[in-house]
This record gives C-alpha cells, structure tokens and sequence, in this order.
C-alpha cells in the first residue's frame, strides 16, 4: 500500500498553509537571530559584521511592503537611542532631492534581497557615496552584493507571499543594529529580547484568533490604530489583512482618527486598536477608542492590561507584559493571527493571494 502525499504539503509540517507554519516558526527565527549576536550576560550585542563600521552621522532606510514597517520600526529604535534617522519607501528615494553624502549610511531592508526599488535606492545611495548596509534573508542576494556590509536577519526560507517572520527577524536584527550604532548597551532591553520567544509562544498557544475572526469574517473594513512605536505595525496589521483577506483595512496613528476616518466607522467597520505599555499613551489610544465605541463600531484591543480597557473595548486580544520596546512586536502576533484567521473563514488562497508576488524584481 501507498499512501499518496502531495510534496507541496509535505513542506507545510501539517499546518493548512506555509503563512501559519511561518507564524508559528517566530520564537525559533528569533532564537536563530538572536545566536551569538550579544554577550554572555547579555550585558551588550555583538554584531560582529558591523566591526569596521564606526558611524555616528545620518540613517536612512529605504525598503518596500512589509520591509517598509519594520524600517520605521527601525528609524524610532535608532531615534530613541539618540541618532539621526529617516526611513523611506525604496520607490521614493531619490538622490538627488534628498539630502544623502558620504556621511550618510543607508539601510536597505529586504527579505529577498531582490526588490528592484529597494536596489536601485541602494545604487543611487552607493553613487552619492554613502555607506550602505542590507539587511536581508538571503545569502548572496543582490542586495548583499549591492552593499559594503550585510548584516542576515536568518529567519529561515518564507514560502507564503504575505511576510511574518521575516518582519520579525527584521525587526530584532535592526534593534541589534540600532544598539551598534549607538553604541549603547541596554541590558534591560537585551534580556527582554532573550524572553521574546517564550512570549511569542505564549501567544501562539493562547490565542483567541480563530473565535474573534468568525465574528468579524463579515465586515466591510477593517482598521488599525496605535501610537509610537505601535504606528508600523497598525500599518503592517492593515497590509497582512488586505494582502490575503481582500477585505479594506487602513492602519494610522491613533490620533489621525478623528482627522478623517472616523466618517467611515460603522457598526460593520472593527477598529482594532493597539493598546500597551500603560502610561500616557496607552491612556491617549484609550480616549480614541472611547471616540470609536461612541460610533458604535466594535473594538478589538489588543492589550497586556485587560483592565484598561475594560469597559470600552468588546473584544480582547492579549499580550504578555514586555520591554516597551517589544510590546509592538507580540501585537503583531495577534495581528498576524487575526488575519490568518478571517482569511481563512473566507476561503482565501492563503499562500498566494490573487495579483501579488513575493519578490517585485520590476520598479
Ligand atoms: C512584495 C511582497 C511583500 C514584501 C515586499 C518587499 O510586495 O509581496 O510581502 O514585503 O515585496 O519584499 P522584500 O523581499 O524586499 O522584503
């Protein structure tokens, strides 16, 4: 007797689509990112690709999609610990009209190392003279040719079209960069990075996805909110639910609500809205939420203090309590799962969603 396979699904592991198995694939990816690169006590990190970069001037980063929010996600780290930096998408940089020298580093952030804006925004930035880094997945890529340094985020091969764990091996490895360049050690923020696998599991293993996704499967649009370092990944949470759900979905600081979107809420337009780290801002996105629940469209918190929202949120997703730093990192998760999970319920092709490819080699 035989039993029939299909090779395809033999690479799956038995999850229904390479984008799940990926997703579930994150603490191990991090842990991958994380080997070697900082000291015994995690008292600093050593990137021992950077040794001969000593650069205190200008960051820029240029990047596309999905590569794009971990590149601001990236530009507030190094923002946060004092340099200069910008992020870009890769089709917008132009040489000639923005400020770049041999002072200038520029970073491209690129899973494939293959995206043609990304590597043209490199050869401009390497013809005015900058210093340039790629951070990518992928050995011998042309953005690791392109560049004087090359620092691998090693998330492992991504299959499914819509990115997941490169976005987090992403994010991880521009926190070791940005921690490099600045030169600071941040002992705080380097343990919390060696826990970040254990709590990315905990929320793979709790997740109440799959139920939120069946009440929502339904709806006309989606939208996203955050503040700070919550902003990318409202952006990426709207881009993973467009790219496999065809569903509308927009994601903005929470305070440009009330400058617009809200003329589109409806009790058929879920607003999920990022809400960790307690403090100021969280109270800020509150008092938003607050504005959303008075227009009668459902709210989704996505939180690590079930408390705060209590009362003006009807849904929650939760996180472990984290490093302010990586509490927009677990957010994700959900975001990522949320999609997964409505995408699903409507039948979507998963892996390969209509119209969209995984590496863009035209500008
Ligand atoms: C395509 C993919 C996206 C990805 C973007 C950038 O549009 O569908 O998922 O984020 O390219 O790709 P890169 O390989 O440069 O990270």
């Amino acid at each position: 007797d035989t039993i029939d396979w299909d090779p395809q699904d033999a690479g799956k592991s038995g999850y229904g689509h390479y984008m799940l198995k990926e997703i579930n694939e994150q603490p191990q990816a991090i842990r991958q990112c994380l080997q070697g690169r900082t000291s015994e006590h995690q008292q600093s990190v050593l990137l021992e690709e950077l040794a001969d970069l000593d650069h205190d001037g200008l960051v820029q980063l240029v990047a596309c999609g999905t590569s794009y929010h971990a590149a601001m996600y990236g530009e507030q780290l190094l923002q946060e610990r004092g340099m200069q930096a910008q992020s870009f998408f890769a089709s917008e940089y132009d040489a000639d009209r923005i400020a770049v020298d041999n002072e200038t580093l520029v970073i491209g952030v690129t899973q494939s190392g293959e995206t043609a804006d990304t590597l043209s925004a490199l050869r401009e930035a390497n013809r005015a003279g900058a210093a340039t880094l790629a951070v990518t997945n992928v050995v011998g890529s042309s953005a690791a040719r392109e560049c004087e340094y090359v620092v691998y985020i090693r998330a492992g091969p991504e299959i499914s079209v819509a990115a997941t764990k490169s976005f987090v091996s992403q994010q991880i490895t521009l926190a070791l960069i940005a921690s490099t360049l600045a030169d600071v050690s941040l002992p705080r923020f380097l343990r919390a990075l060696q826990r970040l696998p254990d709590h990315i599991q905990r929320v793979l293993d709790r997740t109440t996805t799959p139920a939120v996704a069946s009440e929502i499967a339904d709806s006309e649009a989606y939208f996203f909110i955050g503040r700070g370092t919550h902003v990318p990944v409202a952006l990426e949470g709207a881009l993973k639910m467009k790219e496999i759900t065809y569903k509308h979905a927009e994601g903005f600081p929470s305070g440009e609500l009330k400058h617009g979107p809200l003329a589109l809420l409806t009790p058929n337009t879920p607003v999920i809205a990022l809400v960790t780290n307690g403090g100021e801002t969280a109270t800020k996105t509150i008092g938003n939420v607050n504005e959303v629940a008075a227009r009668d469209a459902p709210v989704i918190a996505v939180t690590d203090a079930r408390e705060s929202v209590e009362g003006v949120s009807d849904t929650v997703l939760e996180v472990p309590r984290t490093h302010p730093w990586l509490a927009p990192v677990l957010a994700n998760v959900q975001l990522q799962l949320l999609s997964y999970w409505v995408a699903t319920r409507l039948g979507r092709p998963i892996d390969k969603p209509r119209h969209l490819a995984k590496t863009v080699t035209v500008e």
